[in-house]
């Protein structure tokens, strides 16, 4: 843990003072994301180095997400193996994702991005671009994992030290037909990096296995209620054509929704956005 007890009450302070109280304060108007002008980008950027998240809100549906990600010095894209050959995800229901829920119309629970991948290979941030939304559902819970470090920290700070203990989480490899498709992977919640934390989690209960000892337990069972509660640092958005999300991988889960035209981008990097 790089923090000192008072570096600490310095940022929690920091982060809960500069708390949006809603999530319209998260949000952007700009003409065209791929081409910002300079005020819509220092508007973008003074939201995301206070809460690691933005949202813009344009009329331009079906960008180029490349262009959009390298005006913030985002290029080491992650690619998945249901990207395209771009690295660029198309987020939509599909009978190949069958299986994997993101490619299906179900809910998905509190998670950040890539909290599968080896620590060579982090999800420091993502973006999100919706093309074509549902008439009903497919919306996001958003939460600065930095204010749920807090949080949790201001409950026990032994929960935040036994997540960020080296072995607290493993996910199972993953096998397919052709042998191991992902080797298993163990690694803490919480790490630090020049200063950023950096969370993995997954609410999931299925393809995760918790450290089994007491600390750790009683920490996953602490996150679980501080994302279940209701919480003044939840945001609740829904991406419409010409909406995306610009984020330091934040928390987030996605509600369930019964329309098969549905799409959305998603681009993955390994920086973080500065
Ligand atoms: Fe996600």
């Amino acid at each position: 843990m790089n923090f000192s007890e008072e570096e600490y009450l310095r940022f929690r302070d920091a982060k809960f003072a500069s708390a949006p109280q809603s999530i319209e304060e998260l949000i952007v108007e700009v003409k065209d994301p791929q081409n910002l002008a300079q005020s819509e980008m220092d508007a973008l950027l003074s939201r995301i180095r206070k809460s690691n998240m933005a949202i813009y809100r344009s009329h331009v549906a079906d960008p180029d997400l490349a262009k959009i990600a390298l005006q913030f010095g985002l290029s080491g894209l992650d690619s998945n193996w249901l990207a395209g050959e771009d690295g660029i995800s198309r987020i939509e229901v599909r009978e190949e994702g069958k299986g994997y829920i993101p490619y299906t119309r179900k809910p998905i629970k509190w998670h950040t991005d890539g909290y599968y991948n080896p620590s060579a290979r982090k999800i420091r941030s993502m973006l999100l671009h919706c093309v074509r939304s549902s008439r009903e559902g497919g919306e996001n819970h958003l939460m600065d994992h930095e204010i749920l470090y807090c949080l949790l920290r201001d409950l026990d700070r032994h929960h935040v030290q036994a997540l960020s203990m080296m072995d607290a989480m493993t996910i199972p490899e993953r096998t397919d037909e052709a042998g191991v498709a992902r080797a298993e992977e163990t690694g803490p919640v919480f790490s630090f990096e020049e200063g950023h934390l950096h969370m993995r989690y997954t609410a999931r209960t299925r393809s995760i296995s918790w450290k089994e000892d007491a600390a750790t337990q009683a920490a996953v069972a602490a996150i679980e209620s501080l994302l279940s509660s209701p919480s003044p640092y939840i945001f609740h958005a829904k991406l419409e054509p010409g909406m995306g999300l610009l984020c330091n991988n934040v928390l987030h889960d996605r509600s369930a929704f019964n329309d098969d035209s549905r799409l959305l981008y998603r681009a993955r990097y390994h920086d973080r956005i500065r």
